[in-house]
């Protein structure tokens, strides 16, 4: 899949961030869940967030659905995914459907800036690498906030970004499609949170995963290189293969310098 080069509107980036993490290289590069930390994370924030057997959970941006049933069976508990993309939600009951150990899971397409859901019924609402992504991130959390009932937690995992310091390549709509332009800084998370009427309760550090994730790319780099070294023929130079390490060595810099990070959030619905 190429991306265009003119800078997308919202709904553009919408459909090609959609398309994106449905393809085979977001796999390839994500594997199963479409974040850092996979489903052990994923797990880690559902506990930090006290879900409870038999309550109500939105996964908001759902993508193949994959946390949304695992959060169903570790935490007997029901969980309805929304995601953008129809061909990832139609994907996502499919999975549910055939998985051989079943899951409270459903799954509907929708925007999360406006998710097709009853108001104040949810016990929490979980979104994981995605607030990022979101063109309008105050209109997010506030329909977060109205989907929770009063005392119901939001858990929140996303890239962290300082400000000005992602290398110029990732500043377009490539950065915007991988989580990294439209991510916010630590605070700025906890900002937008407390202003959409949350109340923090919980932040935690999982930056590693970010650093797992890139030498995980930076094997897999190199194994296509090696491959492709075999053949007389070799394989097409793309310029991104060409540029790729350095930029893989930047980005691992910047996590060790504490400018690049994941992090989970938790808050609460005090209203
Ligand atoms: C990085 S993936 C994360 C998917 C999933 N939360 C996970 O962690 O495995 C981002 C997902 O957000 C979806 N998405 C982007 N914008 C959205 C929106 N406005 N509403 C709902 N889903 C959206 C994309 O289609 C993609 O599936």
């Amino acid at each position: 899949m190429r991306l265009p080069n003119e800078t997308l509107d919202e709904a553009q980036a919408k459909a090609c961030c959609a398309d994106l993490y449905q393809s085979d290289l977001a796999r390839l590069i994500l594997g199963e869940t479409l974040h850092p930390g996979g489903l052990a994370l994923t797990n880690r924030l559902g506990r930090l967030m006290g879900i409870q057997r038999d309550d109500w959970v939105v996964d908001l941006a759902s993508g193949r659905g994959v946390s949304a049933m695992a959060v169903s069976r570790a935490f007997h508990c029901r969980v309805a995914g929304v995601e953008f993309s129809r061909a990832a939600t139609a994907g996502a009951a499919a999975a549910s459907r055939a998985a051989p150990v079943a899951s409270q899971a459903c799954f509907l397409q929708g925007d999360a800036e406006n998710p097709p859901l009853a108001s104040s019924r949810f016990d929490a609402v979980l979104c994981e690498c995605s607030m990022s992504i979101f063109p309008d991130k105050s209109r997010a959390v506030q329909e977060m906030r109205r989907l929770l009932r009063p005392g119901g937690r939001l858990g929140l995992s996303d890239v962290t970004v300082e400000p000005g310091c992602l290398p110029e390549e990732l500043e377009g709509n490539l950065g915007q499609v991988l989580c990294l332009s439209g991510a916010l800084s630590v605070n700025g998370y906890r900002q937008l949170l407390q202003n959409g009427g949350l109340e923090l309760q919980h932040q935690e550090d999982a930056s590693v995963e970010i650093l797992k994730l890139l030498e995980d790319l930076e094997s897999k780099l190199a194994m296509v290189k090696a491959w492709g070294s075999g053949f007389s023929a070799g394989i097409p130079q793309i310029e991104a293969m060409q540029s790729a390490p350095e930029l893989l060595r930047r980005l691992k810099s910047l996590v060790q310098d504490g400018k690049l990070g994941y992090w989970l959030f938790v808050a609460c619905n005090q209203a």
